[in-house]
C-alpha cells in the first residue's frame, strides 16, 4: 500500500535543477507574453459563438467570469507551487513530491487526456478560421472535407485540422524551440486583432440584442461556463517553463497571475460586443468574430482578424502540444510510461517518436471528432487537474510547512478548499457522456499502473 503513495522528495528534485544546464534567459515580461500566446487561441475566437447560440445566450460574459473565478483560484494554487518547486513537470511533478506516486500517475494520465484532445480541438478551431479564411478568396472546400462526422455540417473527415498538426509534429520533432522572440511578436498580433475588434465592435452594439439576457436559465450559465472555461487553458504551461527562468520563485507567479488577468480582461470585453453586435441565436457558426465583423459590413477587417486568429492559434497548438509531450517524457523518464516515449533522437535531440505518435493520434481525433465534444473532455481533464493541485497546496503546507514560498495562497486552507469545490461544481455540469469518456480513460490509466508503471517506476525499492 506505501509504494503507491511513494514521493519524489522536494529536496532533491531541487538540487537536480540547480545542477541542469538549461540556460535561464526568461523574465516576468517573457512568461507573461508565453502565458497569453498559450491562452488566447480557440476558446475565445471560436466556442464563444456556441455558447452564445447554444448555451448562455448573452449572459456569456457571466459564463466567462465564472470560469475565470475558477481559473484565478487554481492560477494561486499553481504559483504557490511554482514559487516553492520550480521544477518542470508542472502539477504531475507537484503531486509526485505532495500525494504520492499513484495520484501522480492518474494526474500525469489525465494531462495527457486534457492536452491531447486539446491539441486536436485547438486544431479544429484553427482549421474554421482557415476555411473563413479561403472564403474570403473566393475558395470553397468541399464540406465533406473540412469537418467531422457529427458536428452536423455533412462533414467526413477535418482534413486542414490534420494536416496543422502534422505541420506542427514536424516542427517540434525537429526541435523548434519556442522562441520566445517569436513567440512575443505572434502574441503582439494575436492582442492587435482582439484589441480591433473591441475598438470597432464597440460601435456596432445595439443593447437590444442583449435581452433576453440569459434565455437558457442559470443552468445554460453554468455549462456556458464550463464550456468556455477551455478558453483559458493554457497559464499552467507557464509553470512548464520554471526551470528555463531566472528569478522563478518570484517571476513564475507574476506570469501566471499577469497573463490570466489579461486575458479574462479581454474575454469579458470581447463577449460583451460580440453578443452586442449580432443576435445570439445566429452566432452558431466555427468564426464567430469574423462573422461579426461580416454581420455589420465590415469585410476587410473580418479578412485581418482571420490571418491573426490563425497566427494566434498556431501558438497556442504549439505550446499545447509541447506540453503534451513534456509531460509523457517525464512520465517515461520517471520509468511510469515505456522508455521509447523519452528516447531522444541522435541528431534533433528531440524526442520524436515520442512527438510523432503524440501528433499521430492528435491528428486523428482532430480529423473524426468535434470540436464541441473535445472541448468538453479536455474541460473535464483540466477541471480534474485544478481540483488535485488546490487539494496538493493544503497537503504541502502539513507536509512542508518550513518551504520557502515566494508566493502564498492567501486563506489556505479556505481559498484552495473553494477553488477544488468550483472546479467539481463545473465538472457536475458536464454531459453524462463526458463524465463516462473520462471514467474509462480514467480506468485505463488504472489498469496501465498497476499492470506496467507500478513495476518499472524508479522509485521501486
Ligand atoms: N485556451 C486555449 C484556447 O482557447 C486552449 O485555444
Amino acid at each position: 500500500m506505501s509504494s503507491l503513495l511513494r514521493k519524489k522528495s522536494i529536496t532533491k528534485l531541487l538540487q537536480q535543477s540547480n545542477q541542469q544546464t538549461l540556460n535561464r534567459t526568461l523574465n516576468a515580461l517573457d512568461l507573461t507574453m508565453l502565458g497569453v500566446g498559450a491562452i488566447i487561441g480557440t476558446g475565445i475566437f471560436v466556442l464563444t459563438g456556441v455558447v452564445a447560440a447554444k448555451s448562455a445566450g448573452p449572459a456569456l460574459i457571466i459564463s466567462f467570469i465564472l470560469s475565470g473565478i475558477a481559473c484565478a483560484l487554481a492560477a494561486f494554487c499553481y504559483a504557490e507551487f511554482a514559487s516553492s518547486v520550480p521544477i518542470s513537470g508542472s502539477v504531475y511533478t507537484y503531486t509526485y513530491v505532495t500525494l504520492g506516486e499513484i495520484f501522480a500517475f492518474l494526474i500525469g494520465w489525465d494531462l495527457m487526456l486534457e492536452y491531447l484532445l486539446a491539441t486536436a480541438a485547438v486544431a479544429t478551431g484553427w482549421s474554421g478560421y482557415f476555411q473563413a479564411l479561403l472564403e474570403g478568396f473566393g475558395i470553397n472546400l468541399p464540406s465533406i472535407l473540412t469537418s467531422a462526422p457529427g458536428s452536423g455540417n455533412g462533414g467526413i473527415v477535418n482534413l486542414p485540422a490534420i494536416i496543422i498538426i502534422f505541420l506542427i509534429t514536424a516542427l517540434l520533432s525537429k526541435g523548434i524551440k519556442e522562441s520566445t522572440r517569436v513567440n512575443n511578436i505572434m502574441v503582439v498580433i494575436k492582442l492587435a486583432v482582439i484589441v480591433i475588434f473591441i475598438l470597432t465592435g464597440i460601435f456596432y452594439v445595439k443593447p437590444e440584442n442583449w435581452s433576453p439576457f440569459a434565455p437558457f436559465g442559470f443552468e445554460g450559465i453554468i455549462t456556458g461556463a464550463a464550456t468556455v472555461f477551455f478558453a483559458y487553458l493554457g497559464f499552467d504551461a507557464v509553470a512548464t517553463a520554471a526551470e528555463e527562468v531566472k528569478r522563478p520563485q518570484r517571476d513564475v507567479p507574476i506570469g501566471i497571475i499577469s497573463s490570466l488577468a489579461i486575458c479574462t480582461t479581454l474575454y469579458i470585453l470581447v463577449s460583451l460586443i460580440l453578443t452586442g453586435m449580432v443576435p445570439y441565436s445566429q452566432l452558431n457558426v466555427s468564426d464567430p468574430v469574423t462573422f461579426a465583423l461580416q454581420f455589420v459590413g465590415q469585410n476587410s477587417l473580418a479578412g485581418i482578424i482571420s490571418v491573426g486568429a490563425i497566427t494566434g492559434i498556431t501558438t497556442v497548438l504549439l505550446v499545447v502540444m509541447y506540453a503534451q509531450v513534456r509531460v509523457s517524457f517525464s512520465m517515461s523518464r520517471d520509468g511510469l510510461l515505456p522508455k521509447k516515449l523519452s528516447t531522444i533522437h541522435p541528431t534533433f535531440k528531440t524526442p520524436f517518436q515520442n512527438t510523432w505518435l503524440t501528433g499521430f493520434i492528435a491528428a486523428m481525433i482532430a480529423g473524426f471528432v468535434d470540436l464541441t465534444t473535445l472541448a468538453h473532455l479536455v474541460n473535464m481533464g483540466t477541471l480534474a487537474a485544478f481540483t488535485l493541485v488546490s487539494i496538493a497546496v493544503i497537503s504541502l503546507r502539513k507536509s512542508h510547512p518550513h518551504l520557502k514560498r515566494a508566493f502564498k495562497v492567501p486563506f489556505v486552507p479556505v481559498l484552495p478548499a473553494i477553488s477544488a469545490l468550483l472546479c467539481i461544481y463545473l465538472m457536475t455540469s458536464l454531459s453524462t457522456t463526458t463524465w463516462i469518456a473520462f471514467i474509462i480513460w480514467i480506468g485505463i490509466g488504472l489498469i496501465v499502473y498497476f499492470g506496467y508503471a507500478r513495476r518499472h517506476s524508479k522509485l521501486r525499492d
